[in-house]
């Protein structure tokens, strides 16, 4: 079986050809990624219009690439997918446009891919893992806690009641005038940086359910920084180290307690696996396998260039679904929200329009 997946919900145009074959096994046949950082630093954030128009102008391209890499025709696919959705709703709509004139024109399946889906498959790329396991997805857009328990079926344990994890990276550089994206940027400074030098908020910490609160601590930060004006490099290290403590140890308390509301109702977890940029970081890489050798599981982070957006996580979401029969009539729609459990509520106290919860 044969995918294009199209990814386009964030500031990422992305396009990737992956191979399943009848035994489950994957192959990443091309894996085309144009990162619109450059476009959207000068303003400090994703800017929704900037990114919508650079996926108009990017995306044929990056397509035509990732065919011609895989050496694949168009008649040769199984199946065309793209992210439908959770993101920037101009994104997605080009993504998914895309995709639904490739599968008309030469007659191809469609698969309409939840984003979140992807990242949460993403496993069963890279290592064919088996279900179930536990997501914990910390992003620039989602900081989430979920029991993958099998294709489609997904259950939320936790989630953000403000901003995502990478978000508030970015938020705490921005307010700290380091460039963006933040979070290496802030990880960068906190090496230098003294974490004890400020008691910031634990957000969450001992709260029997397995939601992230990250807003407080930001703000605690911002205030800390105002009281330092001006701020010399050593107060931004020390800011940024004392910040990153922080995230670490809710980071740490959230996940024990999400795993344990994983083994409640789904057994031990063959993984914990951990996706999105915020994965990157190398404190939180190492708190993650604390974390999972106490609840005597597995740690596993994709490659960078997996765990962060990317087609190949589509196409393979696509590959998943489509071996199921799950496919999609061209009347899919472009979701800005699209929850992946369907069952989850937005949970008390949630502020945050961007967090996807
Ligand atoms: O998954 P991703 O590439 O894009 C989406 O948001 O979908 O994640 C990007 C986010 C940004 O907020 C970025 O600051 C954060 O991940 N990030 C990090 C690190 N590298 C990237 N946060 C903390 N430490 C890092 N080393
Ligand atoms: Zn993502």
């Amino acid at each position: 079986m044969l995918v294009l997946g199209i990814e386009t919900t964030c500031d990422e145009t992305a396009a990737a050809v992956v191979e399943r074959q009848a035994d489950g096994q994957a192959r990443i046949l091309s894996n085309v990624v144009r990162s619109q950082t450059d476009e959207h630093a000068r303003f400090g954030g994703v800017v929704p219009e900037i990114a919508a128009r650079a996926h108009v102008d990017l995306l044929d391209g990056i397509v035509d690439s990732a065919m011609k890499e895989a050496g694949v025709g168009y008649g040769q696919l199984s199946a065309v997918a793209a992210a439908a959705g959770p993101g920037l709703i101009g994104g997605v709509i080009v993504g998914l446009t895309t995709a639904k004139a490739i599968a008309m024109v030469h007659d191809t399946p469609l698969i309409a891919v939840n984003h979140l889906e992807a990242h949460a498959l993403t496993p069963r790329l890279t290592c064919a893992l088996a279900f179930p396991y536990c997501l914990f997805l910390a992003s620039g857009g989602h900081t989430q806690i979920v029991a993958v328990v099998g294709v489609g079926e997904y259950v939320r344990l936790g989630t953000t009641l403000d901003d995502a994890m990478g978000e508030a990276f970015d938020k705490v550089a921005k307010m700290l005038s380091l460039p963006y994206p933040g979070g290496p940027e802030v990880e960068r400074a906190a090496a230098g940086g003294d974490p004890t030098r400020f008691a910031f908020p634990r957000p969450m910490l001992g709260r029997p359910d397995a939601n992230f609160s990250l807003s407080g601590l930001k703000t605690a930060v911002r205030n800390e920084a105002g009281r330092l004006e001006p701020l010399e490099p050593q107060d931004i290290s020390d800011l940024c180290a004392s910040f990153q403590a922080a995230v670490l140890e809710a980071t740490a308390d959230r996940l024990t307690v999400g795993l344990r509301l994983f083994e409640e109702r789904f057994g031990t977890p063959r993984a914990l696996v951990a996706a999105g940029g915020v994965a990157a970081n190398h404190a939180i890489r190492s708190a993650l396998q604390d974390v999972a050798a106490k609840a005597q599981t597995t740690l596993i982070i994709p490659p960078p260039a997996l765990c962060t957006d990317n087609g190949a996580m589509i196409a393979w979401a696509g590959a998943e679904r489509m071996a199921l029969g799950l496919t999609d009539t061209m009347e899919a729609p472009p979701r800005a929200r699209w929850l992946l459990d369907a069952n989850a509520k937005a949970p008390a106290g949630h502020a945050n329009s961007r967090a996807g919860y």
